[in-house]
């Protein structure tokens, strides 16, 4: 007798995806209220504003405040809850969330799980995702291909990283102490008919050949050999400035290229570029090599400092209440960071 399992079946088919586009329904921020100024730091350790704005373009940067309870996952959850008031939207119709961090409180539960509990997404998947500076593009992108693919209809993105409690606020910690500081930002990504919005052409790559130029070693056993161990120090970020800032120089250029082209457009035919806020000299690097107008390229790094995964989306969110970012336009997001990674995501919004 045959059993039912050797018989021959039909095989199973996926369902057509439907023709939906991907609408920016709403985006929110939250900055930690403290300041940290440039003059604060030279009390502490070897350096000058003068230094500091010359080389970076910082003059102050956000920590956040353990006192007031802040962290990766109240400032995420903040930034949501203001992203979903900005969509109109209840939290209940979320049906994912990807949070984009390198420092949340723990590695199990995920950061994303936390802030969907704090906000009441009570019917979303919830994710962390580890991409450094990359991180909220390479959520965007991720966001954006489960809508458009018709498996989900509303996704809550987070960038976020609160990288103060990582920084080694002494001399030996000077070339990382002094670029970052603490935000976060969201994004509400909803499906919609109008199949011509979302995005037209998407890079994310990794280079982990090079993680030891960007990392932040937990234990010594982390600690490459040959590391400069008068200026390593476990639980605090280690970045090998020179080299980062050569890597990001390229990168950020050829990645504007590359997603142009994916594109089959010009620079000019972009009417704002949101990068990540590494360093102002790597932003202006880049904007004279493609001949992009200051007013298209937004900064926010001498008020905020390189805020890592928070920096994308914070910037996003200014732009829109400053009425720069609009429904309409075409918009390009840039990132580069830690793992190597670096990730773009060109949009018609
Ligand atoms: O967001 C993720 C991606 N990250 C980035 O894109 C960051 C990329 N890198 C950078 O932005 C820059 O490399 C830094 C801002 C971190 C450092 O600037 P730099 O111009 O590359 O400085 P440097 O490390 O080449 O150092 C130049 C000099 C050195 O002195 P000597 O050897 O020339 O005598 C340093 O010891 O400046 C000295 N220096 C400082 N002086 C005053 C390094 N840090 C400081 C400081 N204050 N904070």
């Amino acid at each position: 007798m045959t059993t039912p399992s050797a018989l021959p079946r039909s095989r199973l088919r996926p369902p057509e995806p439907p023709k939906v586009g991907v609408r920016l329904a709403g985006t929110g921020s939250c900055l930690p209220a403290d300041r940290l100024t440039n003059h604060e730091l030279a009390l502490v350790m070897e350096t000058s504003d003068e230094w500091i704005r010359q080389r970076t373009g910082v003059a102050e940067r956000r920590v956040v405040n353990h006192e007031r309870h802040e962290s990766t996952t109240t400032l995420s959850a903040e930034a949501l809850r203001r992203a979903l008031v900005d969509a109109n939207m209840d939290p209940a119709e979320l049906d994912m969330l990807i949070l984009a961090t390198v420092t949340g409180e723990m590695t199990c539960p995920s950061t994303a799980c936390r802030v969907a509990a704090m906000v009441g997404a009570k019917n979303a998947g919830a994710y962390d995702v580890a991409a450094a500076c990359s991180g909220f593009v390479f959520s965007m992108n991720t966001a954006h291909d489960l809508i458009r693919g018709g498996s989900y209809r509303a996704i809550g993105i987070i960038g976020c990283d609160v990288l103060s409690p990582y920084m080694n606020y002494s001399d030996a910690g000077r070339g990382t102490a002094i670029l970052f500081g603490d935000a976060a930002g969201a994004a509400v990504l909803r499906a919609t008919d109008d199949a011509s919005m979302g995005i037209i052409a998407q890079v994310m790559k990794a280079n982990g050949t090079r993680w030891h130029d960007l990392y932040m070693p937990m234990t010594q056993r982390d600690i490459p050999a040959g590391a400069d161990m008068a200026h390593v120090r476990t639980r605090c970020l280690q970045m090998n400035g020179r080299e980062v800032y050569k890597f990001a120089v390229t990168t950020f250029c050829d990645l504007i290229e590359e997603t142009l082209g994916k594109a089959g457009i010009a620079a000019d035919r972009v009417d704002q570029f949101v990068c990540h806020q590494s360093n102002a000299r790597i932003l202006d690097s880049a904007r004279e090599r493609f001949g992009i107008p200051a007013e298209k390229m937004y900064v926010n790094i001498d008020r905020i400092g390189n805020t890592s995964a928070g920096s994308v989306p914070l910037c996003l969110d200014e732009l829109r209440q400053m009425g720069r970012v609009k429904e309409g336009q075409v918009v390009l997001f840039v990132a580069f960071g830690g793992g190597l990674t670096w990730g773009s995501s060109l949009w018609q919004l």
